[in-house]
């Protein structure tokens, strides 16, 4: 019941979702301080991220929390705007840098190692401005961004994620609109920004590989999400195609031009080439790498991070009219099987890490694999008891243990989401996903843990499920 010896154990928040602070000591906006500022009920009750868990006052109880679980890695990100009010390297805000000097810091100082992610969602408004991941400027100016961390931090972070499930972002950023900057454009908004998002991560790995690693020697990825899928019915030939053309266009999309080929898979360049073509596209509106581009984009990263959450049935679903968006592009019906226990849309299916894992494991050749996020929301918001939640966890764990022992996957860290409850995007405060409870209505911000808390801190503590030492 052991896992390997060494074995990482983390828990993950992201800036927006924890620190507040929004306009303290010279930070900048990003596009969810003006998204949640303008109200309109895209978020729960129009509740906003100004104060979250108050992180950026109460870093010392995050760090309280970070120790009672025993974690041996945290997982955060950095507020790019609050290092770079406007997006660029043209100011620095001091105190930015002091607040995160301070986290890493802290974290060594108890043994503790820092996962950090430079972008999860919280892009600088000055930079939407500028068409944000729409427009192709935004990979130099990450690619700046990104080298002013590797600079700042660098001599003391070793893990660092470029970007957080940019296969999520670009999908509800810019192609559904649901997140900002809240504009939908469907099945064009979304591969615009994927496009440049790619190439922006591409360009921070070597900005890292030849100004830094010599030095630093640390390891540059990126969070993909991924749910694991099954064919609705595994005896229709259809079905089980539609299954591979859904991996294609959320894991793969970026997996297979970073960490194969430089490109995207075939099967989302034909399908979408087709489908423009019935919509009367001059050309495909999935934009087109250029050979350099492929060259530059082909094997940048160090170590394979994937976040996992659910998993789904997925049907054939003839795109005959060629109606817009993704799923329709891929021609694709997504959906839960009736008969899995679910917590909103966190359908309970702990096998489904496994396998996903070991796709990953045959599909990119055996990679080091870090899990940078999994969990799901506790069910009961006004109990500390999460006992259910845990099994849940416990069945995670022994599905990780198969993956490692009887498959042989290479994994070698997990970070659960996460340590504390926060601010779950256009969910506000109404999904709690942590190990210790926060009281928003409190502006002491206590955390108190959840009875899952003292579950996880055991896990840790003996490298494994009960029964071993
Ligand atoms: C993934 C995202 O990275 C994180 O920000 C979010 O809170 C969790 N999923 C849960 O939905």
């Amino acid at each position: 019941m052991a896992f390997p010896e060494g074995f990482g154990w983390g828990a993950a928040t992201a800036a927006y979702q924890v620190e507040g602070g929004w306009d303290a000591d010279g930070k900048g906006p990003s596009v969810w301080d003006t998204f949640t500022h303008q109200g309109g009920e895209r978020v729960f009750k129009n509740q906003t991220g100004d104060v979250a868990c108050s992180s950026y006052t109460l870093w010392e109880d995050d760090l309280k929390c970070i120790k009672q679980l025993g974690l041996t890695h945290y997982r955060f990100s950095l507020s790019w705007s609050r290092l770079l009010p406007d997006g660029t390297t043209g100011f620095i805000n001091q105190k930015g840098v002091e607040y995160y000097n301070k986290i890493i810091d802290d974290l060594l100082k108890n043994g503790i190692k820092p996962i950090v992610t430079l972008f999860h969602f919280d892009l600088p408004q000055a930079l939407e401005d500028k068409g944000g991941w729409l427009s192709e400027t935004i990979v130099e100016y990450f690619d700046k961004y990104a080298q002013f961390c590797f600079r700042t931090f660098g001599d003391r972070v070793k893990l660092w994620i470029t970007l957080n499930e940019p296969n999520m972002f670009a999908l509800l950023s810019y192609d559904l609109g649901i997140f900002p900057p809240g504009v939908p454009r469907l099945g064009t908004g979304g591969y615009q920004a994927v496009h440049n998002l790619i190439k922006a991560h591409a360009r921070s790995w070597h900005s890292y590989d030849s100004l830094f690693r010599k030095e630093q020697k640390g390891m540059v990825s990126l969070s993909i999400l991924a749910g694991w899928v099954e064919p609705a019915d595994p005896n229709s030939a259809s079905d089980r195609e539609a299954v591979k053309r859904a991996m294609a266009f959320h894991l793969d999309l970026f997996a297979k031009p970073i960490f194969t080929d430089g490109d995207y898979p075939e099967v989302v360049k034909s399908q979408i080439a087709s489908m423009s073509k019935k919509q009367g596209y001059p050309s495909s509106r999935l934009p087109k790498f250029t050979e350099e581009e492929k060259k530059m984009i082909k094997g940048t990263a160090d170590f394979f991070a994937v976040q996992y959450y659910t998993s789904r049935l997925v049907r054939h679903k003839e795109n005959k009219k060629g109606e817009p968006g993704a799923m329709q592009d891929a021609e694709v019906e997504i959906f839960p099987d009736p008969s899995w226990a679910n917590v909103d849309w966190v359908h309970l299916v702990p096998w489904g890490i496994r396998k996903l894992l070991k796709y990953v494991m045959e599909t990119y050749n055996n990679p080091v694999i870090y899990i940078t996020e999994n969990g799901l929301p506790h069910n009961d918001l006004t109990s500390l008891d999460d006992t259910q939640r845990w099994e849940y966890f416990r069945q995670i764990f022994q599905e990780l243990l198969k993956a490692i022992q009887l498959d042989k996957v290479n994994l070698q860290v997990y970070c659960a989401w996460s340590l504390l409850d926060n601010f779950e995007w256009t969910q506000g405060y109404n999904s709690r996903f942590g190990f210790f409870h926060v009281n928003f209505d409190d502006p002491a911000r206590p955390r108190v843990p959840y009875s899952s808390a003292k579950e996880y801190a055991k896990i840790i503590r003996n490298n494994g499920l009960e029964g071993h030492q």
